[in-house]
C-alpha cells in the first residue's frame, strides 16, 4: 500500500498562478499531495475559481466581518484545522497573520515571497530591487513564523536583472521560476524530507542546511 498523501491547504488573495502551478504538478504525478481546501480573504480572487475548477473546496473570510485581526485569524485557523490539512501554503496571501494564532502551524506552514530574502521583506520587491541597482533578483520559499517574511528560508530561485527591465517584466520573468520553486519545495515536504529546526534552521534529510537550496534546471540543489 502506498504512503498516505500529504493533506495541504492553500491561502491566496490574488490570481492564483502559484496555486495553479501546484495543481498542475499534482496532476502530472510530480507532487504527491491532496489539496483539502483553498481559502481567501478576497471573494473575487482568481485562486478561488481555479480551485473550484479543480474540484477543491473553498472558503472566503472577509476582514470587514471581524472586529480585529486576531478574531479573523482565529476563525481562519479554525477553518484550516477543520479541513484536516497537515500543511499550509501561503501562495500570494496578502495579509499579515497574528503570530500567536499561527504558532501551532510553525514548521508546517510555508510562504512564497518574490525576493531573495532576507532582502526586501514586505511589498514592491521588484521595484525595490530595480531601484537598488541589483543585478540579481529572485524568489524565496520560507517557513512562516511570527516575523513577517522572516522565517527560515528553505529554497530560492535566482534570475539576472537585464538592462532595461521594468517592474512588470521582472515580475513576469520571475513568476515562471516561482512556479517551479513552490511545487519543488512542497514535494520535499510531502516526502517528509524537510524540517524546521527551531528557532531558525532548515534541515534536509536530517542534515542542517548552511544556505537555502537553489533551483537549478528545475531541480533543487544543495
Ligand atoms: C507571487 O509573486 C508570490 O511570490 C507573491 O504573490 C504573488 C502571487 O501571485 N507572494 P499568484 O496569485 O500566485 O499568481
Amino acid at each position: 500500500m502506498s504512503a498516505p498523501r500529504l493533506r495541504v491547504a492553500v491561502l491566496a488573495s490574488g490570481r492564483g498562478s502559484n496555486l495553479q502551478a501546484l495543481i498542475v504538478a499534482r496532476d502530472a504525478g510530480a507532487l504527491p499531495v491532496d489539496f483539502v481546501v483553498v481559502g481567501s480573504d478576497k471573494a473575487n480572487a482568481g485562486a478561488l475559481q481555479l480551485a473550484k475548477d479543480a474540484g477543491i473546496p473553498t472558503f472566503t473570510l472577509s476582514a470587514k466581518d471581524f472586529a480585529s485581526r486576531r478574531d479573523f485569524d482565529l476563525e481562519l485557523f479554525r477553518r484550516l484545522d477543520a479541513s484536516g490539512a497537515q500543511v499550509l501554503v501561503l501562495a500570494g496571501f496578502m495579509r499579515i497573520i497574528d503570530g500567536e494564532a499561527l504558532s501551532p502551524w510553525v514548521g508546517r506552514m510555508i510562504n512564497i515571497h518574490p525576493s531573495l530574502l532576507p532582502k526586501y521583506r514586505g511589498l514592491h520587491t521588484h521595484r525595490r530591487a530595480l531601484e537598488a541597482g541589483d543585478t540579481e533578483h529572485g524568489a524565496s520559499v520560507h517557513y512562516v513564523t511570527a516575523e513577517l517574511d522572516g522565517g527560515p528560508v528553505i529554497a530560492q530561485a535566482r534570475i539576472g536583472i537585464q538592462p532595461g527591465d521594468d517592474e512588470a517584466q521582472l515580475a513576469h520573468r520571475l513568476l515562471t521560476f516561482e512556479h517551479q520553486l513552490l511545487p519543488a519545495v512542497l514535494t520535499l515536504m510531502a516526502e517528509q524530507r524537510l524540517d524546521l529546526i527551531a528557532p531558525n534552521r532548515v534541515a534536509l534529510d536530517g542534515k542542517l542546511l548552511d544556505a537555502p537550496l537553489q533551483l537549478r534546471n528545475s531541480a533543487l540543489v544543495d
